[in-house]
């Protein structure tokens, strides 16, 4: 399917329109915003090992997040922020971008979009009402927290806890460009989508 610029536009206008309504009602209470990062990948992959990611067009105020070796001086819009609802001690929050919009800007969230046919899953940056929740570790590494284990036997009050990193760098069609993506592979198994390699992310302040 192509969009035309026209439906485009709309598109815009109807997501930035949707983006107002939900300035009013964020997703998180008070969020308390950190200061602008960098994402970086680390890679054994010599090509990806130190790439940015940077927001990639998708479609109307939507990217994807696609490896760069640009430098940082020609990635004015490859900042991220990070917004919790307590002060970063633990706990979770969002990954945010500001979508410039004129001389203004607003603020997306990250969020992951779903294949049912796939282990693959790809962060996107749209507005949401679920965006997804990552953390940072001390060391910057970007993780997921998990409490459940379901490849062992499920009991009630378990005390599992994991910070996963199954990030990947994969090629993905979020809408119906086709890119090079951070991807996350769903569940422990190997990404099937083939042309995934594994890459760490982390935080590196601006
Ligand atoms: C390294 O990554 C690049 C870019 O994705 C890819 O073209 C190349 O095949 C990869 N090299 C290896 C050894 O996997
Ligand atoms: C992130 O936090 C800032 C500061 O509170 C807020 O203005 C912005 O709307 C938040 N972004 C999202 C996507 O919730
Ligand atoms: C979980 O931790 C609590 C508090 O430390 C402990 O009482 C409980 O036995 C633990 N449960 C399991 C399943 O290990």
């Amino acid at each position: 399917m192509r969009i035309s610029t026209t439906t485009g536009l709309l598109g815009l206008a109807v997501a930035v329109s949707q983006a107002l309504v939900q300035a009013q009602d964020p997703p998180l209470q008070n969020p308390i915003q950190s200061a602008p990062f960098y994402l970086i990948l680390k890679s054994r992959n010599s090509t990806l090992n130190n790439a940015y990611l940077s927001p990639c067009h998708e479609g109307a105020a939507e990217e994807a997040l696609c490896p760069t070796k640009e430098s940082l001086t020609d990635l004015p819009y490859s900042k991220f922020f990070y917004n919790t609802s307590a002060p970063e001690s633990g706990g979770t929050g969002i990954l945010t971008w500001n979508l410039p919009l004129g001389e203004s800007y607003v603020s997306q969230p990250m969020l992951f979009q779903y294949n049912d046919a796939s282990n693959v899953a790809v962060p996107i940056i749209f507005f949401t009402q679920d965006p997804k929740n990552v953390e940072f570790g001390s060391d910057g590494l970007m993780t997921i927290f998990s409490y459940r284990d379901d490849t062992k036997p499920l009991t009630l009050n378990s005390n599992y806890t994991a910070h996963l990193s199954r990030w990947y760098v994969c090629d993905t069609i979020p809408t119906w460009y086709l890119y090079q993506t951070l991807a996350w592979a769903m569940g422990k198994a190997k990404p099937q989508n083939p042309s995934c390699q594994k890459v760490e992310v982390y935080r590196k302040w601006a």
